[in-house]
């Protein structure tokens, strides 16, 4: 069954994430659905795509009841696709907007991150929770969120695991706008208009160069990442953590 929705009007390109009962969290499934939609989508027929989630949440992130008994080797290679579809948005020939609705966690908020920038309703939450799971962000959260919001604030966002609201979001450079909720498709479909009418060369280079800049050594800080995103897979703490997740109790972490 498919948990994607996509549709495209003119040169737009809108991508729903469709799990709604599981707050569309990115199972395997659907990041395979996600990866394959961006590599269908023609970039001589769309000018901007936008990435929105169906229901209450944006995504709450990572399948934790799918990722909970992964191996080492399986969380890296779960840690490898995400950064797959990560670099695939970021470099994507044409500006990706991310319409979160909703909440947006651990690699949902890190989807959002790997999109150009973000709009917000003003019920979106944001977060990079994976500390409460005995893991750490898997899907590029480490280096985007820095490269995002500055060293400072991701370190304090990733340690304490906090979630924010949409105007903190604002506040720190994460968002780029808050919306009310019934308005934000409008919102964003306003702004993609606004850049489709622009040439889609320029736009396509101007998106290149700043990626450049900013990307530096994307490629090793990613592999280290995903080393020690897998690491974790080894230890007692994650199983803890994401057990009881799945079994809705508070984790008893003993630091092995
Ligand atoms: N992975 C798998 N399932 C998830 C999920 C996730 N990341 N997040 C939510 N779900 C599921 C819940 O298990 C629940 O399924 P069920 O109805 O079959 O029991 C359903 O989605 C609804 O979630 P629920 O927790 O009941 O909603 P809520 O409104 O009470 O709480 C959250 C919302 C976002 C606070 C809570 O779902 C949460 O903490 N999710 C995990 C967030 C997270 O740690 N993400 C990082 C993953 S690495």
């Amino acid at each position: 069954m498919s948990h994607l929705q996509t549709e495209q009007h003119g040169t737009i390109v809108t991508l729903t994430l469709n799990r709604p009962d599981k707050l569309n969290a990115l199972n395997a499934s659907l990041m395979g659905e996600l990866t394959e939609a961006f590599r269908a989508v023609d970039p001589r027929k769309a000018r901007v795509v936008i990435v929105t989630g169906a229901g209450k949440a944006f995504s709450a992130g990572a399948d934790i009841a799918e990722m909970s008994g992964l191996s080492t080797i399986e969380a890296k290679a779960l840690s490898d696709a995400g950064h797959v579809l990560g670099s695939l948005i970021e470099s994507f020939a044409c500006p990706v907007i991310a319409a979160v609705n909703g909440v947006a966690l651990g690699g949902g908020c890190e989807l959002a991150l790997a999109c150009d920038f973000i709009y917000a309703s003003e019920t979106a939450k944001f977060g990079q929770p994976e500390v409460n799971l005995g893991v750490i962000p898997g899907f590029g959260g480490t280096q985007r969120l820095a490269r995002r919001v500055g060293i400072a604030m991701a370190r304090e966002l990733i340690y304490t695991g906090e979630i924010i609201a949409a105007e903190r979001a604002l506040a720190i450079g994460l968002v780029n706008a808050v919306v009310a909720p019934g308005e934000l498709l409008t919102r964003v479909g306003g702004v993609a208009d606004q850049i489709a009418a622009k040439g889609p060369l320029a736009i396509a280079q101007a998106k290149r160069a700043m990626l450049c800049g900013v990307a530096g050594d994307m490629t090793a800080a990613n592999e280290l990442e995903a080393q020690a995103f897998a690491v974790l897979f080894g230890s007692e703490d994650q199983k803890e953590g994401m057990k009881a997740f799945v079994e809705k109790r508070k984790p008893a972490f003993e630091g092995r």
